[in-house]
């Protein structure tokens, strides 16, 4: 196995060399795959690096809402997503059209919609968020009703943070919901001085429990600063990687093991030498939903992080 990855990544840097390429990998990729990577970091990094990006291909390393993110923002660009089922299910739980309907249910409202939806979705959209800029982005908007799309969790928990109205779609991550408050209580008890950081696409009723809410870029950074040297992270079992090698000295406790996204690990070493080898699959975004969508990505980023 370390020989194939081995193989693998000096065939894949040595293929970057040809056309000037940029790695981007999320937080809960492979280890192999942060590893190689240009840069590992949450939603709204990722985002912000390929707008500034220089280099003509990006292969993105996350799931297809991200890679649609990065080509909304650098349509010139090759943006590669090396395996092109890797999907959110959380972004697929809304549609344009059915965003339309609650439109009109709605028309007052300000539509707000998470990063995890897709580029048809965005263009219906005002603005767009992250989970590390959510309540800063609401909070900013000139606005009393929030038709906020497609995480109801997250959208309950910024719901605790404003006084605006919330209306909230009906939408889940299935990997956050695996995260139980069981899972917590017994995880205090063997572990009582742990700090507990919980990703806000949690249930109300995790997130209740938890010290910190955090995005995931949040939880590297609060992994970095905190005294403590036991933290429970509950959120997609991939960051621990990052975590650990970030910060030696401390120890990370998963919440729950099962908190596995199945499409972040679709991203393979072999298939992202294969996406540069072939320059496919490409992500690309039709140019009418671009621009529109655009305006609410630009929108996000101009806030940035909260
Ligand atoms: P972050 O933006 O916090 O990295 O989260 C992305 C995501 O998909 C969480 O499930
Ligand atoms: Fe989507 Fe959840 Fe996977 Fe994040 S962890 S990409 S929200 S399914």
């Amino acid at each position: 196995m370390e020989d194939r990855n081995a193989e693998l990544i000096e065939k894949i840097l040595s293929l970057k060399q040809r056309r000037s390429t940029v790695i981007l990998a999320h937080n809960y990729q492979l280890g192999e795959v942060q590893d190689i990577a240009d840069f590992v970091g949450d939603s709204l990094a990722l985002s912000q690096n390929a707008a500034k990006t220089d280099a003509e291909v990006i292969v993105f390393c996350g799931v297809h809402f991200m890679a649609e993110t990065a080509s909304i923002l650098c349509p010139d660009k090759t943006v590669l997503l090396p395996d092109i089922n890797a999907g959110c299910p959380m972004a697929n739980m809304i549609t344009a059209e059915k965003l339309r309907e609650k439109k009109r249910e709605f028309p007052g409202a300000t539509v707000v919609c998470y990063v995890n939806s897709t580029a048809e979705v965005k263009a219906e959209s005002n603005v767009c968020c992250t989970s590390a800029n959510a309540v800063k982005v609401i909070e900013s908007l000139d606005a009393r009703e929030i038709l906020f799309v497609p995480d109801q969790y997250l959208g309950h928990y910024i719901s605790t943070k404003t006084d605006k109205k919330m209306i909230l779609w009906p939408g889940f991550c299935p990997t956050h919901v695996k995260i139980r408050v069981q899972d917590i209580t017994r995880l205090k008890l063997e572990y009582p001085q742990a700090k507990v950081v919980v990703h806000p696409e949690c249930r109300p009723e995790v997130i209740a429990l938890a010290d910190e809410v955090l995005s995931t870029g949040g939880m590297c950074r609060f992994a970095r600063q905190t005294e403590a040297k036991e933290i429970a992270i509950g959120t997609e079992i991939g960051i621990i990687h990052r975590l650990r090698k970030e910060n030696p000295g401390k120890k990370f406790i998963p919440v729950s093991e099962q908190a596995v996204c199945p499409n972040m690990k679709l991203i393979t070493l072999e298939k992202m030498l294969w996406a540069l080898e072939e320059m496919a699959p490409e992500v690309k975004v039709p140019e009418e939903i671009r621009l529109k969508a655009k305006a609410a990505v630009d929108k996000m980023l101009e806030i940035g992080r909260g």
